[in-house]
């Protein structure tokens, strides 16, 4: 198939969170079974796209129109494509300068525009290119509009090929939502945001929805959150009469982990090897670990890790008041992230208060990363809500059995200690006794050392790949081509 897929994010060429790895594995499993596919995404930043070998494609700029102005729109694609998917850049300083989400400051780069022109760009290309395309994939709220323009403007033969829509959920809590008179700037009819239906949500605009509403199918990157999107407003996050409204329509497909890039046997970030066959090298992984990090631990104390973004969604704050108590019962932890000033204050100040036994680093550091999934003992990710997680597959990989809340991606990917295949602790409810009691389980296992080993054992070799993913996404488009061909309304 001919797939074209419309992001804001791509790994490693720009990446923010999980949704640059989660397009990018996607893309490459897809190009591995033999499609054809090609991604669109916004150059942010021109020098580092020259660096990575992109230049301009020959011929004319492309008009297209935001708000009142036509702009000029370059692409940028590789001098040399190589394999896998081919990436195009839509090149347009004045929207997209200034980074993935930081906004250049001038009018015209605003969220909403940016959507609007990453949109257009997009469906301008198959055009541009003479290929015909299957399957048009946007991704999140930032691509959602690429849906939305195929059935109020592209409809017809301007789009070579069936070009059925996809919209992949990634994280419904980033919905795009804009005053009612922003809808100029997309370039759509207006009297189609205040329509109560498409664009409009609650009397502004939401590009999200507009998304659910107009993609051929819509699914979210787990079959757990897919399930708790539609049944509870705590994860709908008030879109969940609409999903729930798409019905067949929309599903959920577990995302994979990129276990090339990510294999504790030929890891270079890590100081010694390791696999499931060959687990010894990971001891020198967990004392060199403790040493970076300056953590004064008895050898058989368990280290708990936490690798991510430092916001309410990840629930590190119902383990840092814990941290205190636990350090009492020997637990140590190795914390690395940033985000919210408010969380990282209080880790820094929790790790303050227990010296040698608490370390925070502050920041982005993939090498540092690798260390603690490999170094660690177990690995916490709490998540109030969890779309799919990448963490919890890594620490897996990594021989680190992962403490998670029962949610989302997280529910679908790790086994509880108490069930025969056990990988990991589950537990449920988002306080932290419930956290409290899951760890203490941890620390009961932890001193049976030949269970625990059996744990990890079985956590190394679960493989969640992007094939498998791969191949859902096949059925998927099957679905979608359908139904721009015509065969059913998807729940519409
Ligand atoms: C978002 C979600 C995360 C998911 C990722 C890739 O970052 O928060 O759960 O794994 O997207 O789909």
């Amino acid at each position: 198939m001919n797939i074209l897929m419309v992001a804001a994010e791509y790994a490693p060429l720009a990446k923010v969170g999980g949704l640059a790895d989660a397009v990018a594995g996607l893309a490459g499993a897809l190009a591995r079974r033999g499609h054809d596919v090609r991604v669109v995404l916004p150059c942010y930043d021109a020098a580092a796209a020259a660096d990575a070998g992109f230049r301009r494609r020959p011929g004319p700029p492309i008009p297209i129109r935001v708000g009142q102005r036509f702009l000029a729109v370059r692409l940028l694609e590789r001098a040399r494509p190589g394999r896998g998917p081919r990436v195009y850049l839509v090149d347009e300083p004045s929207v997209f300068g200034g980074g993935v989400y930081a906004y250049g400051g001038q009018a015209s780069s605003s969220p909403l525009v940016r959507a609007g022109l990453l949109a257009q760009a997009a469906l301008l290309l198959p055009g541009c290119l003479d290929w015909p395309v299957d399957i048009v994939h946007a991704h999140d709220a930032q691509a959602a509009l690429a849906p939305v323009y195929r059935r109020q403007w592209f409809d017809g033969p301007a789009l070579p090929g069936p070009a059925g829509t996809v919209l992949t959920i990634h994280n419904l809590a980033h919905q795009e939502i804009h005053a009612p008179g922003a809808v100029a700037d997309l370039g759509l009819p207006v009297p189609l945001a205040a329509f109560p239906g498409l664009l409009e949500f609650h009397g502004n605009v939401n590009l999200m929805k507009a998304g659910i509403l107009a993609a051929d199918r819509v699914n979210t990157v787990s079959p757990t959150y897919a399930r708790e999107t539609i049944t509870d407003p705590a994860f709908g996050c008030g879109l969940e009469g609409v999903l729930a409204g798409r019905g067949a329509a929309y599903s959920g497909i577990l995302n994979g982990a990129d276990y090339e890039a990510w294999n504790p046997r030929s890891d270079r970030a890590l100081p010694a090897a390791f696999s499931a066959a060959a687990p010894g090298g990971r001891e020198a992984c967990r004392v060199a670990l403790r040493s970076e990090l300056g953590l004064d631990l008895p050898a058989d104390r368990l280290l708990c890790g936490f690798v991510g973004r430092l916001v309410a969604q990840k629930g590190l704050d119902l383990a840092l008041p814990l941290m205190e108590r636990l350090a009492g019962d020997g637990f140590g932890f190795a914390l690395l992230g940033t985000g919210d000033a408010a969380l990282e204050q209080q880790a820094a100040a929790v790790a303050a208060a227990l010296p040698g036994c608490v370390a925070f680093v502050r920041g982005f550091d993939d090498a540092l990363a690798r260390r603690i999934y490999a170094g660690c003992d177990t690995f916490l990710m709490p998540s109030v809500f969890e779309p799919c997680g990448l963490g919890q597959m890594y620490a897996l990989r990594y021989g680190a059995p992962p403490v998670v809340r029962r949610t989302g991606g997280l529910a679908d990917t790790v086994i509880d200690a108490a069930e025969p295949d056990g990988d990991g602790f589950v537990f449920d409810d988002a306080r932290p006794d419930a956290l409290l009691a899951a760890l203490r389980r941890a620390g009961h296992l932890w001193e049976d050392r030949e269970a625990w080993g059996d744990l990890q054992a079985r956590g190394l070799r679960r493989v969640f790949d992007w094939d498998r993913a791969a191949a859902g996404y096949e059925a998927l488009y099957m679905a979608a081509t359908g139904v721009a061909g015509g065969d059913d309304d998807g729940g519409r």
